[in-house]
């Protein structure tokens, strides 16, 4: 279905936002890490007081990555001739130049870093408009009673494929041999300028596998309530997230945040996180009996998807555009909420 939209993969993710970068664990005490969004290098460091702090991964001298130097009490140098930068991105000293010659008046972008649900988030945009930028709020993270299975992986794809693939629930059959025959009705949805949720009822019609059902809940597998599951996606852009309801139960069985960073300047390839916050079953510590079959699991049914998005990128690439002959409403609204919060490619650099 063609339409007079812009194309959508070729709409960039927008970078007034918080986005996470790495995983916490990944930066030891007074270490780097560089990290990429859309093309735009950066170098997370922890000083060795455990803050953590942000510039471009560029040196002022001779623009290698800062990366590739050390991490001296609160400062970085430079691997090569050893120039120091101050967490705010200024240059502090340059060591073979006397105390009295005039230091050049350079410094590199600092990035703002806040540490939140074991990952380092980066505000990558205009920062004059920090102030109004929320951060995301994800209240059942901090909740006892669920347990976060963490997702990061680099999937070569727009990260637009990724808001679509989970929010059409009628790809199940992609999943038929580890999902059985979960049959997703959709029975509305709504939407505003910067999001589109979508509520569907999920039937099993009595052969769902044995892996939906710990996943939904490990204590409930086989009842009759299975027919009452209510599944809940929301692009709330940039995120995205899922909720299961399951019939009798009072709250969510599980949770899902996520969000697709673009790695290179085309974003062709994109970096997924995600945190999948589940409900422990009443019985204590079977969720950790559950847990790596559970983790087993649901990389395989990633895995499934992420076949299916690379395939959709390289059909992309292949042809030249989107060929995509979208019939689902849904989609066609989601992708306007992706087309008119994004930015044009042609325009991020
Ligand atoms: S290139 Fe970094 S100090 Fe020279
Ligand atoms: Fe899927």
């Amino acid at each position: 279905m063609k339409s007079n939209q812009p194309d959508i993969r070729q709409t960039g993710l927008h970078p007034d936002f918080w986005y996470p970068l790495a995983r916490s664990a990944s930066l030891k005490k007074g270490k780097m890490l560089s990290v990429s969004f859309a093309g735009e290098v950066i170098v997370l460091a922890r000083k060795k007081d455990g803050d953590v702090f942000a510039l471009e991964d560029r040196c002022a001298h001779r623009q290698i990555p800062l990366s590739m130097g050390v991490v001296e009490g609160n400062r970085l140098k430079c691997g090569y001739h050893a120039w120091e930068y101050e967490d705010t991105g200024r240059v502090a000293k340059i060591p073979y130049l006397g105390k009295d010659s005039p230091a050049p008046p350079r410094c590199i972008r600092n990035y703002p870093c806040k540490e939140a649900y074991d990952h380092i988030f980066v505000y990558t945009g205009d920062p004059k408009k920090l102030e109004h930028i929320s951060f995301p709020e994800l209240p059942v993270w901090h909740r006892t009673d669920f347990k976060t299975m963490y997702f990061e992986r680099e999937v070569g794809c727009h990260y637009s494929f990724m808001h679509e693939n989970l929010m059409d629930m009628n790809h199940q059959f992609l999943h038929r041999r580890l999902l059985g025959g979960l049959k997703p009705t959709l029975i509305e949805y709504c939407k505003g300028k910067s999001w589109i949720e979508a509520r569907y009822k999920f039937e099993s019609g009595g052969k769902r596998r044995i892996g939906a059902d710990f996943l939904m809940d490990g204590s409930k597998k086989g009842t009759d309530s299975d027919d009452e599951d209510i599944m809940t996606i929301r692009t709330d852009y940039p995120y995205q997230s899922l909720t299961l309801q399951r019939s009798g139960d009072e709250e969510p069985a599980l949770h899902l945040w996520s969000v697709y960073i673009p790695v290179t300047l085309d974003q062709r390839i994109h970096k997924s996180f995600g945190m999948l916050m589940i409900k422990k079953p009443p019985i204590p510590g079977l969720i950790y009996l559950f847990w790596p079959f559970m983790r087993w699991f649901t990389e395989r049914v990633f895995s499934e998807d992420r076949m299916a998005v690379m395939a959709e990128q390289q059909a992309y690439d292949r042809q030249g555009g989107d060929w995509n002959n979208e019939v689902f409403p849904l989609i066609l609204d989601l992708r306007s909420v992706l087309i008119r919060n994004g930015i044009p490619l042609d325009k991020t650099d």
